[in-house]
């Protein structure tokens, strides 16, 4: 029976594939986190796995504050790069299969046609260089993919979703800006097509290809549209009002457009990718129930 270790499964990618395995039968699923499994101690890694034996990792693990990693780089380093290099290095030489996930603020974000696998990084912040140390510590094995996502919410953890859902309620406006432009991500729809793709490759429908992927959910919008069909689908009565990022100044740059290609990924792996306001029709269901 085949092993997949789930690595930082209470966060919202994690919390969604726990959800999403239900459905799944005939695997062996391992879920960790920080408290079974902290993936910053290198000893700790290289024998948690060397027990388990893993025939797939996906690891949902990070460092994702972003205006905080400014001053805590060392911190955000460590579980986003120097971790990620634990985990490669304990599966180095063995046929185990790594999906790492990493993010769309690996880019400047100065484009204005979509960022592919080809496009080169360059982060405007600590956290997108974090993150970018582990795309390359995790291509140190060479059965790993990269899947960069976007804007990833959930009715799990900590997101924009549930922010503008519970400010709204208790505002008459909210103010967001309106000149970042990018693709909202249901961390559920990002889980299902992470076991679509195990699954597939599992039962020899599809190859398993190495290397730099990218999903967001279809479809684009900017925070002020995103945080509009929150509040319209949610049914609450909060006007949204447009403004420019120089009005509302964080800590950390963040890009100005970020949408991520997907065409790799859907070719490679069949995938059916819905669009962002459905997913978040059906997330803000379960936020409501
Ligand atoms: N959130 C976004 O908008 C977004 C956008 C693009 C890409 N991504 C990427 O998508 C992936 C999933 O993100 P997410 O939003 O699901 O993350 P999340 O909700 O922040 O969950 C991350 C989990 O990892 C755990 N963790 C932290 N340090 C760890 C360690 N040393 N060892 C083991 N576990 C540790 C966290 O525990 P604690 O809570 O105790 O720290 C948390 O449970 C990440 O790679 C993230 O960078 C996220």
């Amino acid at each position: 029976m085949a092993v997949i270790l789930i690595i930082g499964a209470n966060g919202q990618l994690g919390s969604e594939l726990k959800t999403v395995s239900e459905n799944y039968y005939g695997y062996h699923f391992v879920f960790t986190d920080i408290g079974e499994l902290d993936i910053t101690d290198s000893n700790l890694t290289a024998d948690f796995i060397r027990k388990t034996q893993p025939d797939w990792i996906v690891n949902c693990a990070a460092y994702n504050l972003v205006d905080k990693a400014e001053n805590e780089s060392d911190k955000a380093m460590l579980i986003n790069g120097t971790a990620v290099k634990n985990i490669a290095m304990s599966i180095r030489g063995t046929e185990c299969r790594f999906i790492h996930i990493s993010t769309d603020y690996v880019f400047d974000g100065m484009s204005n046609v979509p960022y592919n696998e080809n496009s080169v990084p360059n982060p405007a912040g600590v956290y997108g260089r974090s993150k970018l140390e582990g795309e390359k510590a995790a291509l140190l094995h060479p059965g790993s993919m990269i899947i960069r996502t976007s804007w990833l919410y959930s009715s799990y953890g900590t997101n924009f979703v549930k922010t503008i859902f519970g400010k709204a309620k208790e505002n008459d406006s909210l103010k967001v800006v309106f000149d970042q432009t990018g693709t909202p991500t249901w961390a559920a729809d990002l889980a299902e097509s992470i076991m679509l793709i195990i699954s597939g490759v599992i039962r020899n429908q599809i190859a398993f290809n190495a290397g730099i992927y990218q999903y967001s959910d279809e479809g684009v919008c900017s925070w002020y549209d995103f945080a509009e069909a929150i509040v319209v689908e949610a049914g609450i009565n909060c006007k949204i009002i447009p403004i420019l990022s120089r009005d509302f100044p964080t800590l950390a740059k963040r890009p100005f457009y970020s949408v991520l290609d997907k065409s790799k990924i859907k070719e490679n792996y069949n995938l059916m990718i819905p669009h962002w306001r459905s997913s978040l029709k059906k997330c803000i269901k379960q936020l409501m129930k």
